[in-house]
């Protein structure tokens, strides 16, 4: 069942996160529905604009709203991944997306609010939620990258401004995390402290935070054991998904380790089999794999296990 994203929130601010994950093909979204339901946890779809053109937008949501029909249980909302104006409008008229994310971050704070504040007004006369982004994460999104030291934190009065003058229903901060599978250099930990201040500026307000992948070692190692070379990664503590989520992160958006998960698949597989040539095989282990990881994830976010609660609330 598809819900608004701010049905979702309400019912996990400050005790969980939902994992929010991108998907981009019918293996990732029948991975993620079986985790879900193994979990018992609500959970977001992520589509991004690439993901989008990966196929066809029709494509990915056809496969959402079939796979919604195959675990009729799944509790669920759908939302735009780092939208720019233009595909958020497309998303905010399709009537499928529960919430779009405008990211205007690399643009100058009054520019930032301006693009927000248009994308807020469109998506509220329909009754959809925005997630912002102020601060800037570091690594490669969609077509964006941004280089190591250019990477700025979310400054806490901002935010409240930001908040306040755009309407926006969550906000995206830069708390230390990036995109991709190399996100730290020395010890790695989220910045809490700036975390604090936000909260404490904005109680009771959902933020979210990108680039959470958690980059495990043993599936990098994997990966270059089967042929790969993936050099000095690093990724977000899982411990520290908890903390965050008490201190009012309420969206995890976690990408970078599916596709981890994939290339250890794939390339096991068929380092493994180098005669074969049949793409099922190996796509049912990824079902099965990614299944497994949803449900990992959503244990250490504090989701699994809601999802009757979650349903019994909306009844009310
Ligand atoms: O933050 C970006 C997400 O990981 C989506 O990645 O734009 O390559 O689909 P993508
Ligand atoms: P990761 O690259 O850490 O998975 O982050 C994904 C993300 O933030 C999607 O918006
Ligand atoms: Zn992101």
């Amino acid at each position: 069942m598809i819900v608004t994203t701010a049905q979702l929130f309400k019912h996990a601010y400050g005790k969980y996160a939902l994992g929010a994950y991108n998907i981009n093909n019918a293996e990732q979204a029948m991975g993620l529905f079986k985790g879900a339901i193994s979990s018992k946890a609500p959970f977001i779809i992520q589509i991004s604009k690439g993901a989008r053109s990966y196929t066809d937008k029709r494509m990915l949501e056809a496969i959402i709203r079939a796979a919604g029909e195959i675990f009729p249980e799944a509790i669920f909302a759908v939302h735009l991944d780092h939208g720019d104006e233009a595909t958020c409008y497309d998303c905010i008229n399709s009537g499928f997306f529960s919430s779009v994310m405008i990211d205007a971050s690399h643009d100058p704070f009054e520019k930032n609010i301006e693009i927000t504040k248009r994308v807020v007004d469109a998506a509220h006369a329909k009754g959809i939620s925005v997630e912002a982004e102020l601060g800037m994460l570091g690594g490669v999104e969609e077509d964006i990258k941004v280089e190591d030291g250019h990477a700025t934190l979310t400054n806490p009065v901002e935010a409240e401004e930001f908040v306040k003058r755009t309407g926006c229903d969550s906000l995206a901060c830069a708390i230390g995390t990036s995109h991709g599978a190399f996100k730290f250099k020395g010890k790695q930990s989220l910045h809490f402290d700036v975390l604090e201040k936000i909260k404490a500026r904005l109680p009771g307000f959902p933020l979210v935070m990108h680039g959470s992948s958690s980059v495990p070692k043993d599936e990098v190692d994997r990966i270059n054991a089967a042929g790969g070379k993936i050099k000095d990664s690093a990724g977000v503590d899982v411990n520290e998904y908890l903390p965050a989520a008490r201190l009012g992160v309420t969206k995890i958006n976690i990408d970078t380790d599916g596709r981890l998960v994939w290339t250890r698949v794939h390339r096991e597989f068929f380092r493994d089999k180098p005669s074969d040539f049949d793409f099922r095989p190996p796509g049912k282990i990824f079902i099965e794999e990614y299944a497994k990881f949803i449900a990992s994830r959503n244990v250490l976010l504090g989701s699994a296990g809601q999802l009757e609660d979650l349903r019994a609330s909306l009844k009310k």
